[in-house]
């Protein structure tokens, strides 16, 4: 659709960014802070460990002091469960649930309405030891921990997103050290698709508890949406397409807002004895949730062919690289779209798309809880970080974005992926997404000072004219 006119962004429209806990705040064992499965995880060769991130820990004034001047409406960060439960259920850590009230009053503050992600990959360790989420019992160790929260700042926090990248954490858990699978499990599809399951459950239960606690409060999901072209107008390609959105976008989002799994996916499951277990009341609950909108990052889009073979590959894709899943649908590498110094594909276009399809899916306002570019900046000797890129790829998405609400797209917020950098997943501290530079190298911490990138008052403008003034 062409538009003649632009539409405005929403005069509430959320302007912010993200990070999460442990990819931020360092600090990894401290104040009573139990281990989560990242800070027991063997990192990638040549990467850093996660003792010390952003030290946003110890910075946090300094950081939301930054993120003010920036004009954000919102910042979007994630508790850790271990620094507020060090064993996951049981005792409170009292300088835990301490220091997020600093934090959240610290955004307060400046006026800056805090979006708390309740879990983003940090499983406590000490869960993970009694079987992580193939455990039935994470349900309630969920529900519990999701409690705790909603008690400590549901009196400042208005905005509540429940479990970060579930499907990232179902399709690629070993790529960002996540996937605890039991020892002598003979069907790891079932087992992952179980311990989705326990997810499932565990997020509508507290949607529920939040509503049923809170009730002023919004609360939704923040899975990692990629719409998924044909690679062809071949119709076998089509039925692939659908296929890969099923199992990595819908299942996610039919069961957060209508409490069903996908039938697509739910065959899949069925050809490869891969069911996961109900046990009684589940379907109710499942249909508890209601989120009250639709948080989810976006990178890029994915594309794929036919799959004839039933023949497993071996995978090690990421979130954003295509995957294949023998007889169901094979990913193929987009000819149309550059990609990113990391090899990610670039697809604003592909963000207005995928907007568009969440909508006419689900009714339900949207904010977008990460996007961004990765890439290996450099500080100059006179403190400034020239990240044109950056600005290149941020401008183009936002512009998308308007377009999308122009279509009719309920928007409330825009949250590029990071306030600030911080450590990568799998690829360390050289991968910086962030606005504002963090002076450490992946081993040498050097200062730890912050700098302003370009980026960072590229993006003041556009906060403070609303999203009217993207020029440089
Ligand atoms: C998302 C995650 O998948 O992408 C973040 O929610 C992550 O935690 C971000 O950092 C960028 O990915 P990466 O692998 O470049 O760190």
């Amino acid at each position: 659709m062409l538009h003649e006119k632009k539409k405005s962004f929403p005069e509430y429209f959320l302007w912010g960014a993200s990070t999460s806990a442990y990819q931020v705040e360092g600090a990894s064992l401290l104040d009573g802070k139990g281990p989560s499965c990242q800070d027991v995880k063997k990192v990638p060769d040549g990467t850093s460990d996660l003792t010390v991130c952003a030290d946003q820990y110890h910075r946090y004034k300094e950081d939301i002091a930054l993120m003010a001047e920036m004009g954000f409406k919102t910042y979007r960060f994630s508790v850790s469960w271990s620094r507020i439960l060090p064993e996951g259920t049981g005792a409170v850590n009292p300088k835990g649930i301490q220091y997020y009230n600093d934090l959240i009053n610290e955004c307060l503050k400046y006026g800056i309405e805090p979006l708390v992600t309740m879990f983003h990959f940090d499983m406590p360790a000490a869960l993970d030891r009694r079987g992580s989420w193939s455990n039935r019992e994470s349900v309630d160790w969920f529900a519990d921990y999701a409690k705790v929260l909603f008690k400590n700042y549901g009196d400042r926090v208005k905005y509540w997103l429940t479990i970060n990248e579930q499907n990232m954490l179902t399709l690629c858990g070993p790529v960002i050290g996540t996937l605890t699978i039991p020892e002598g499990t003979t069907n790891i599809l079932k087992e992952t698709y179980q311990q989705n399951h326990h997810m499932l459950v565990a997020q509508a239960k507290a949607m529920a508890l939040c509503h049923a606690m809170l009730p002023k409060a919004k609360i939704g999901p923040a899975p990692n949406i990629s719409l998924i072209y044909p690679a062809s107008c071949n119709p076998k390609d089509v039925l692939a397409a659908q296929n890969y959105n099923a199992l990595r976008n819908w299942l996610y989002l039919d069961m957060a807002v209508y409490g069903r799994y996908n039938d697509l996916v739910w065959a899949y499951l069925e050809e490869h004895d891969a069911i996961p277990e109900f046990i009684e009341g589940d379907d109710i609950v499942l249909k508890s949730g209601h989120p009250d909108f639709i948080g989810f990052n976006y990178y890029n889009t994915t594309t794929c062919t036919w799959s004839d073979s039933m023949e497993a590959a071996g995978s090690t894709a990421d979130q954003q690289s295509a995957f294949d899943i023998p007889g169901f649908f094979k990913g193929f590498k987009n000819p149309h779209l550059p990609v990113t110094e990391f090899g990610w594909e670039i697809d604003p276009e592909g963000f207005r798309a995928t907007i568009r399809e969440i909508y006419s899916r689900y009714h339900l306002p949207m904010i977008i809880t990460e996007n961004g570019l990765g890439a290996y900046d450099k500080l100059t000797d006179d403190g400034k970080v020239h990240d044109s890129y950056r600005i290149e790829y941020l401008r183009r998405h936002i512009e998308q974005m308007q377009l999308a609400i122009a279509d009719g797209c309920d928007m409330m917020g825009y949250c590029p992926w990071s306030a600030i950098d911080l450590i990568s997943t799998h690829e360390g501290m050289v991968k910086r997404y962030g606005f504002i530079y963090v002076d450490r190298e992946e081993f040498d911490l050097k200062t730890m000072d912050r700098y302003r990138k370009d980026s960072f008052y590229w993006y003041q403008k556009v906060i403070a004219t609303n999203g009217q003034d993207l020029s440089d």
